[in-house]
């Protein structure tokens, strides 16, 4: 384990004749997790990373399922590669090209039919056994297609010392979800819910810190059912999780996503009250603002419901700021289940959020439905909705200048002595400095507020 506080991809291992890799990652920040640890295990076995596919003896997509768009991009980009491949090939030169994630667990063996430039299809529960494969693609020529669900975990096989490339970093703690939303491909793609236990995220958690981590970003497609194994045997939900892990040196800032409003317990609305690490944010997904959409959706809750329980958060965190995700279009939502959409996020008052048209899933129960909304209504319902939601963005930024608030530095600008960093409100904002504050908090003064970013001033590190 590196005592080292170090961020960018420097620390790879160095070998006589190293092989390098190419890895773009599609969808969310599970994606982004995953790809971490595959990166970290390629780095063991004296790979190297590149940004250009040319140069690449393994490519790697990890994908995301989740709308059709995210899906298609990946086999247009399939196609590209498979040119260049041909034309290493014609060079004497191998690739190795392996599709990963969720399109991988969807589709498996289609894939290769699509494209059968891909070697490796491997779905999220087989990372681990990602160097074999490689290995008998390289020695044998052999297609792998793996999309079993093993029950042992996954991240105990990937040994591999934990890099960070920045001072937030993210943590798995739970993976899978039981909910059967109607339009969600996840609960099929990701499995069950499964929650990875108290003493392996903590022996995780403090190497992270070690190597430079300051914040760390607990993931699950839905982190708040997590329900793992804690001490003595006992099961701890996430609001131990993290009065746990905000006991371990060096972690200053905790943050979870994705969370339902049916797993919001108590105990994770009064560890907001009670824990000063954890920020001051929540992303709370509720998709609609329309019971009887949200009946369709099997969200398992009400409107009101969810007004209730956010008036209960704001309670204990006055100042808690609050993202959403919302589908428009879904099967059958008419003019008035869209304006009960609108009225909701006026009366939440969201800091941020993301909106999307309802795209139909393969194998999903809402894409069978037959009275699907037509594209130019959908269009048209999201860019109300996007309006009301950047207005509300701009608005909370516009509320923060003048004030004087905390921020972790994150990475450099892109301007000389210019550095990024989030403020608790997970926006982001941007400030001079002298020397490196990477890593580091520092209170600034915002003297500058636009809808996705602040500029300030650093009053005090
Ligand atoms: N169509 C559109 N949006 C979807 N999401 C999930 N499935 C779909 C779909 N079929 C959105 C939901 C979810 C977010 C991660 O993606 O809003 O919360
Ligand atoms: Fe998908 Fe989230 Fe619903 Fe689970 S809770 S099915 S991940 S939208």
């Amino acid at each position: 384990m590196s005592k080292k506080t170090s961020f960018g991809p420097a620390n790879h291992v160095q070998r006589a004749n190293p092989k390098s890799y190419f890895l773009k990652t599609f969808g969310c920040q599970m994606n982004v997790y995953d790809s971490e640890r595959m990166a970290e295990a390629l780095a063991r076995d004296g790979y190297s990373e590149t940004d250009d596919v040319a140069k690449a003896d393994l490519v790697i997509l990890n994908t995301c399922h989740i709308r059709e768009k995210a899906a298609e991009k990946v086999y247009s980009d399939l196609g590209r590669i498979r040119v260049i491949k041909d034309a290493r090939k014609r060079n004497g030169k191998e690739t190795v090209i392996a599709v990963t994630g969720c399109i991988a667990q969807a589709e498996g063996p289609e894939i290769t039919a699509r494209q059968p430039a891909v070697d490796l299809v491997i779905g999220p529960q087989s990372y681990h056994r990602l160097p074999e494969f490689i290995a008998r693609a390289e020695t044998n020529n052999e297609r792998i297609v793996e999309t079993e669900f093993p029950g042992d975990e996954k991240f105990a096989a990937m040994k591999a010392p934990r890099r960070v490339s920045s001072p937030s970093a993210f943590l798995t703690v739970q993976e899978g979800c039981d909910k059967f939303c109607t339009f969600c491909v996840v609960p099929y793609t990701r499995g069950a819910e499964f929650s990875r236990p108290l003493a392996k995220l903590e022996a995780e958690a403090r190497e992270l810190a070690a190597a430079g981590a300051r914040e760390l970003v607990l993931l699950g497609q839905n982190v708040n059912a997590y329900h793992g194994e804690g001490p003595a045997g006992r099961t701890i939900g996430l609001g131990e999780l993290i009065r746990r892990l905000a006991g371990i040196d060096g972690i200053e800032r905790i943050r979870y996503m994705t969370s339902h409003p049916r797993d919001m317990s108590d105990d994770l609305i009064a560890a907001h009250a009670e824990v000063p690490q954890l920020m001051p944010f929540l992303h709370l997904p509720i998709q609609s603002g329309s019971d009887r959409m949200l009946a369709a959706m099997n969200r398992k809750h009400r409107a009101a419901e969810y007004i209730d329980l956010i008036a209960r958060i704001r309670q204990e965190r006055p100042d808690i700021a609050l993202s959403s995700d919302f589908i428009v279009g879904f099967p059958g939502e008419t003019d008035q289940d869209a304006e009960e959409t609108i009225a909701l996020v006026k009366a939440v008052g969201y800091a941020q959020a993301f909106s999307f048209k309802y795209s139909p899933r393969p194998g999903t129960p809402a894409a069978a439905l037959e009275v699907q909304v037509p594209e130019d209504v959908k269009a048209e319902r999201l860019q109300r909705l996007q309006a009301l939601l950047e207005e509300q963005q701009m608005a909370f930024n516009t509320e923060m200048l003048g004030g004087t608030i905390p921020v972790l530095f994150e990475r450099r600008g892109r301007h000389p002595g210019e550095f990024v960093g989030r403020t608790p409100y997970l926006q982001l904002i941007y400030a001079a400095g002298d020397g490196d504050l990477t890593g580091r908090t520092a209170d600034v003064r915002v003297t500058d507020a636009r809808r996705v970013s602040l500029s300030g001033v650093i009053s005090a590190a």
